[in-house]
Parts: structure tokens; C-alpha cells; sequence
């Protein structure tokens, strides 16, 4: 295993375990409201924390981009973190079991590694750049179906920008007769970790964060899929709106994407 990717490993295991000991006492979580329909909990906090001191111990004058502790610019930018350290709080604070720690490394810009680790499962997702993708160690796939007829596609709705949510919900309506079904599961890392490893045949959202997608991409992309913005650009990791699938199933969900896009989401 590539050092880093061990790195990474090591500091999502700890994460982890501050998540599912916490979720065994849910009482004690504290939830604060931090934007429109977005929570934060003393858990998201201290499983950062953990994830911080792991890669600044071994790594300490690397770039840190973390979901609650903002840019923490180190020496060497060339390297950079970027981390979810619990992806899927609103489960976790309903008592829902599917969340997971999201962390990934840039190098000059590319993303090198990647870990997605389901904690309640003990579902650890690793990629490492030309290396593949691996859930539990073994090699996994992204599913390669030649139509739409029979695909379950993830997705997540727009919760926190609701000004979307006609054009959101028109793309569902396109893509929803054609599929077999759909799953919204609440955790954006774990989606793409499932098209990864052919749980799901794809996945689409808008609005998402670098710390949301950044390992699950590499994932995705190591498996074998291809990731892209609405307009099948790479402009995801800006604009947020992002489909990963099977390169043949992605041209198929981005065909029913297009006619709905006004000029917001045309990025
Ligand atoms: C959220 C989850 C969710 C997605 C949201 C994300 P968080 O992340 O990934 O599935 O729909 O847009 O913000 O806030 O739980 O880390
Ligand atoms: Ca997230
Ligand atoms: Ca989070």
C-alpha cells in the first residue's frame, strides 16, 4: 500500500471510531444548526481532529482542506488534503447507520489517493492513482450496463439550494421512467463509493463540496468510471454538480440531464 494511502487509512480508522462509539450514545451528540438545513455535531469535530493529528504527525508540512477546520495551508502546498470527516451528519444524527470519513490526497493538483471508510459496516473503500480501487482489499469495479432499462442510479436533492429544485426534479422525472429505481441514501461518499464497487450503476447531485466528492471521485475513476459535471466537463470540483457511472452509462444520464439545465447548472 502506498504510504499515504496508509496514512489516510490509519487516520479514517480512528475517525471511525470516534463516530461509531458516539453513534452507541446518541444522547450525548451535540447538533448545532450551521446554514439552512445544515447540521453540525461535536462528533464531526473531534473525528477531524482525529483525522488531523494522524496526517500531521507523519505529514506536517502538508495542506490541510477540511470540511469544518477550513484551509489550513502548510509548507508544501503541492500536497493537499482534502477531508470529510463525517459525511452523512444528518443520519447520523437521526439514528440512520450510513455515513462515512471521506479523505483524499492531491498531489500538484491530481488526486492521488483516496479512503472512504463506512464505519457501522466496516466498508473501507481505498484508491491509489493507476493503482485501481479496492473495497476491503479487493478489487472492485464500477458495473458496466449498455442501458438505462434495469440501472438503480443514487442521487441526493438539493436540500440546501432549493432554488434548484424544479430543474433537480425534472432531470429525476426524465431518468426515473427509464431506470429501474433510484436510492437517495444520504451520504455523497458513499454514493460514489457504490458506483465504484457496482452497488449502484450511477450517481448525480448538485451542489456538492471538493470534501464530499474528492475521494469517491478517484474511487469512481480507479474502478473504472468516469466523472463529470452536467455538461460532461470537468468542472465539477467548482461548480459542485456532479454524475459518475460507466463512461457508456454516463453519456445516457447526461443526454437526459442537458434539456433541463438552465445557465446556472450548465457548469
Ligand atoms: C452531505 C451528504 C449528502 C448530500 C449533501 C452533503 P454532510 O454531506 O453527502 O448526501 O446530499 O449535499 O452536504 O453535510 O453530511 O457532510
Ligand atoms: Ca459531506
Ligand atoms: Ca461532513
Amino acid at each position: 500500500m502506498h504510504p499515504m494511502l496508509n496514512i489516510a487509512v490509519r487516520a479514517s480508522r480512528a475517525a471511525g471510531k470516534v463516530i461509531s462509539r458516539a453513534f452507541e450514545q446518541h444522547d450525548k451528540v451535540e447538533v448545532e444548526l450551521k446554514g439552512t438545513n445544515d447540521v453540525v455535531t461535536n462528533v464531526d469535530v473531534a473525528a477531524e481532529q482525529a483525522i488531523i493529528e494522524t496526517i500531521r504527525k507523519s505529514y506536517p508540512k502538508h495542506t490541510i482542506i477540511s470540511e469544518e477546520a477550513g484551509v489550513l495551508k502548510g509548507e508544501d502546498d503541492d500536497y493537499q488534503w482534502i477531508i470529510d470527516p463525517l459525511d452523512g451528519t444528518t443520519n447520523f444524527v437521526k439514528g440512520i447507520p450510513h455515513f462515512a470519513v471521506s479523505i483524499a490526497l492531491k498531489v500538484k493538483g491530481k488526486l492521488d489517493q483516496a479512503v472512504v471508510f463506512d464505519p457501522i459496516r466496516g466498508d473501507l473503500f481505498t484508491a491509489s492513482r493507476g493503482k485501481g480501487a479496492q473495497l476491503n482489499g479487493f478489487r472492485i469495479r464500477v458495473k458496466q450496463p449498455k442501458e438505462l432499462t434495469g440501472a438503480i442510479l443514487a442521487t441526493g436533492f438539493p436540500f440546501k439550494k432549493k432554488q434548484h429544485i424544479d430543474a433537480y426534479f425534472n432531470i429525476v422525472k426524465t431518468l426515473f421512467v427509464k431506470t429501474s429505481d433510484m436510492r437517495r441514501a444520504g451520504s455523497a461518499a458513499l454514493d460514489l463509493a457504490y458506483v465504484a464497487s457496482g452497488r449502484v450503476d450511477g450517481f448525480f447531485e448538485i451542489g456538492l463540496k471538493p470534501w464530499d466528492t474528492a475521494a469517491g471521485e478517484l474511487l469512481v475513476i480507479e474502478a473504472g468510471g468516469l466523472v463529470t459535471d452536467f455538461t460532461g466537463g470537468h468542472n465539477h470540483m467548482q461548480s459542485g454538480n456532479i454524475v459518475a457511472s460507466s463512461t457508456r452509462l454516463l453519456k445516457e444520464i447526461l443526454k437526459d440531464i442537458r434539456p433541463h439545465l438552465g445557465e446556472s447548472l450548465s457548469k
